[in-house]
């Protein structure tokens, strides 16, 4: 059974599946793994400054000659010198990704520079002034999703953002085998983003403790910090999450949040969760599909076994 539509096709892909942009996590080597195995890779710049965002691209470019695309974060303070970064690379980098936000003020420097851009929205709404604006594609996530969210699922938003636009659109959010790669398929969406799966990739580089909540994660263990003050954000429960929900809900203190407490644990938290796996400190960012992502495999076994799975359910036989 097909599974590639002309639009995966033309971005040369052996598999319908984006493996996420995840800032601290996507490094140059698992975009690399991914785009090697025929998935696209997509490196995170999240709040990487500039440098480290070229570090990264030359280690993909070093590992693969298979496009690979970069997730721009539009929170990030960098986020003009990483988009310089990536226009000089433009002859390496397949597509850009944009998250948390409305990309507007960056399309055209992207459109002219020839670089495909596929922005993460959260609503019909987004998505229609994106297809105005010109991208090329569009990510329809929901807050299943580990990291950054927005307010609607994946399984309600995916149809209508479909109805919505004429663009190819790829679903992301709580997707985590070909179950979902089936059931995303059956709603109109072209492929798919997994972040969450990834996580446990052989080649990715998050500290093992990190790796090893998500893989002991049942359906019920995330959180969502960041409904009181700043960006609401899907992490694994840990005592930093729980930590920080207390402070944000003012629960120490008559209701008033303690704004500087959740400054000083959000400030980096993701960074360390990566790096130290500090779950006193860390935000173990994951999805509600952790509780199904359950073993360590390299990155094409995940893309492999996925899309099998998936062309099995299209085709209508047992899997
Ligand atoms: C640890 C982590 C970090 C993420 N960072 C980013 C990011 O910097 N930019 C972005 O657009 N999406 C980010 N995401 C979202 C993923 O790219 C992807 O869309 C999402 O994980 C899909 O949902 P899933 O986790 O259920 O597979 C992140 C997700 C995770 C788990």
């Amino acid at each position: 059974m097909e599974l590639l539509s002309p639009f995966f096709k033309s971005l040369g892909l052996r598999y319908p599946i984006f493996q996420g942009g995840m800032a601290w996590v996507a490094d140059g080597k698992l975009a690399a793994a991914v785009s090697n195995a025929g998935g696209m890779g997509i490196i995170g710049s999240g709040h990487a400054p500039a440098d480290v965002v070229r570090h990264e691209i030359e280690v993909a470019k070093s590992l693969t000659k298979r496009p690979f695309g970069i997730n721009v974060m539009l929170l990030s303070p960098h986020v003009k010198e990483v988009i310089e970064v990536i226009l000089a690379e433009k002859d390496s980098i397949a597509l850009v990704t944009t998250g948390a936000g409305n990309p507007s003020e960056y399309l055209a420097a992207f459109q002219q520079a020839g670089i495909r851009v596929i922005p993460v929205v959260p609503s019909t709404g987004m998505a229609r002034i994106m297809e105005r604006e010109g991208v090329d594609a569009v990510i329809a996530e929901g807050m299943e999703s580990g990291g950054h969210i927005g307010r609607m699922t994946t399984m309600a938003l995916v149809p209508q953002v479909v109805d919505a636009v004429d663009i190819p659109v790829i679903a992301a959010g709580g997707i985590g085998d070909g179950r979902g790669l089936a059931a995303s398929m059956m709603l109109g969406a072209q492929g798919v983003q997994m972040g969450t799966r990834f996580l446990v990739a052989e080649e990715c580089h998050i500290h093992p403790l990190y790796k090893e909540a998500v893989l002991k994660a049942k359906d019920i263990d995330t959180l969502v910090t960041g409904q009181y003050i700043g960006h609401p954000a899907r992490v694994l429960k840990n005592k930093m999450a729980t930590h920080y929900i207390r402070n944000e809900k003012g629960e120490a203190q008559n209701d008033n949040p303690d704004y500087a407490a959740v400054e000083e644990l959000g400030n980096g938290s993701l960074r360390r969760a990566v790096q130290t796996g500090d779950p006193e400190q860390g935000a173990y960012m994951a999805g509600e599909i952790s509780g199904l992502v359950n073993k360590i495999q390299p990155a094409s076994e995940i893309l492999q076994e996925v899309t099998d799975q998936a062309a099995a359910l299209l085709g209508g036989q047992e899997n």
